[in-house]
């Protein structure tokens, strides 16, 4: 017979900090909220950053179904209980929780589920008060004492508020008054607003059946970032394929959908070139955008099975699969990275050799014929002379094409033997390694050709 367990709670002053540290950045916290809205029925997201030095506050709020007081609460636990659907972006019961306090001491939720009348329930979780009672004890807010844009809000509609104040760690706690500070919540902001039009591109634009979603940041409505640049005419949708996976949850396919970009001199025009460049530009934004029930998991990079290069720049391929896959796909809290599932990794290197086979051809074609590159002007004297390229403009020089001067010729020398020490170090890094070894690559890559 088995003796009697005993529990062992965890304690709370401890376990809350650690809760704050599962590597979630600004954008992937916001991203993790918005998980939920769309989970709860929103056709609208307004996120909202307010500048007040230390009582800067974020708020998210949204038109969704809303909870009940009890499902609150439930929600407001850590690991909160419920059944997850075969769609659902929730998984862990977690996100809520913890993309919030990776930003916040301190996470307000209003709700209001009755369409028919304004009943709001507000609680809070206040780090400096777990710690102080070493106790699980979220606070009641009163009505009253919500943000008038909170109240405004519920009081049009069903949905959720999420309020986040002392941002400690955006603003960090020594100056958080200080131009600092604001500059980098300015910049965390537009980052935010960038990494959302992408991670959510299928909902903002309508692809999702019964799911479109309207997003503004700060009264902006922003704009879905494709990808794969479909709208422009010359670029090249590539034959899809659905791969089955024997998940431990079940048989799933894996639908991968190649597609290679135009290059510039292609595209309709030159703003809609740089604005598919993306966040991190052509180069680091090549290879797999992994997709987990139509939201963006990972942007760019090619799980190990290549190396980032300039030459391949112009693919860029869909993988879409069910959450019935995650453990497959390693997916984890902040659902900021996956790995592809080993018994279809041979299988979709195949199937994408194609694409990237084209987008060098083209990369490589479009050289020859492009006017030599003009060394560039010498700066006008005096102060303020001379405007640098923008970096997405430059393009690195193919070994043994391009320029002849003794530094191009060097420059040329040196990156070949990057890439045969990229080779090397693709082939002994660990599983774990890889993203980061490519990124560093690209980086070095970006250096040698002075965009860095
Ligand atoms: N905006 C919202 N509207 C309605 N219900 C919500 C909202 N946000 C959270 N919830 C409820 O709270 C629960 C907990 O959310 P939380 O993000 O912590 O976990 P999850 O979404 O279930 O899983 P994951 O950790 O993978 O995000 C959700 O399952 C949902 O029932
Ligand atoms: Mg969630």
């Amino acid at each position: 017979m088995a003796a009697n367990g005993l529990e062992i709670i965890p304690s709370a002053r401890r376990m809350i900090r650690s809760q704050r540290d599962l590597g979630y950045e600004f954008a992937a916290a916001v991203a993790d909220l918005i998980d939920n809205s769309i989970e709860a029925k929103a056709s609208t997201v307004r996120v909202n950053v307010d500048w007040l030095g230390v009582a800067t506050t974020v708020t998210i709020a949204d038109n969704g179904e809303g909870m009940s007081p009890e499902q609150l609460r439930e929600a407001l636990r850590f690991g909160s209980e419920r059944d997850y659907d075969d769609a659902d972006l929730g998984k862990f019961g977690l996100g809520l929780k913890t993309a919030s306090l990776s930003q916040c001491l301190r996470l307000t939720v209003a709700t209001r589920r009755n369409p028919n009348r304004a009943d709001i329930a507000a609680y809070c979780w206040d780090v400096e008060h777990v710690e102080a009672k070493n106790r699980w004890e979220i606070l009641p807010v009163k009505t009253t004492d919500l943000p008038p844009l909170a109240l405004s809000h519920l009081k049009e509609t069903t949905g959720t508020v999420v309020i986040w104040e002392r941002l400690d760690r955006i603003l960090g706690y020594k100056y958080p008054d200080g131009e600092h500070a604001r500059k980098h919540l300015f910049a965390v902001t537009r980052e935010m607003e960038e990494h959302v039009s992408m991670v959510f591109h299928r909902f903002l634009a309508g692809e999702v059946r019964g799911k479109r979603l309207a997003i503004y940041v700060n009264e902006n409505k922003l704009v879905p970032w494709d990808p794969f640049a479909r709208s422009e005419k010359e670029t090249k949708a590539l034959d899809s394929n659905a791969f089955p996976v024997e998940g431990i949850k079940g048989r799933s396919a894996v639908i991968v959908e190649p597609f290679v970009l135009p290059p510039e001199s292609k595209f309709s025009s030159k703003e809609a070139h740089t604005r598919a460049a993306g966040p991190r530009k052509w180069n680091m934004q090549q290879g797999f955008y992994i997709y987990r029930a139509d939201r963006m998991i990972q942007s760019g990079g090619w799980c190990g099975l290549r190396v980032v290069d300039e030459h391949r720049k112009l693919s860029r391929i869909a993988v879409s699969f069910n959450p019935k896959l995650d453990e497959e796909f390693e997916i984890n809290v902040p659902k900021m990275r996956v790995a592809l599932p080993s018994e279809i990794r041979a299988d979709i290197e195949a199937w994408t050799k194609p694409a990237v086979k084209m987008a060098e051809e083209i990369y490589r074609t479009k050289s020859p014929s492009s006017p030599p590159v003009p060394p560039p002007p010498a700066p006008p004297p005096g102060p303020g002379g001379g405007t640098p390229k923008p970096p997405d403009d430059r393009d690195f020089k193919i070994p043994g094409g391009g320029g002849t001067s003794q530094k191009s010729k060097k420059r040329t020398a040196t990156a070949q033997e990057l890439d045969l020490v990229a080779d090397l170090l693709i082939q002994v890094a660990d599983a774990s390694e890889v993203v980061a070894v490519e990124n560093a690559i690209a980086r070095a890559r970006m250096k040698l050709e002075g965009q860095f």
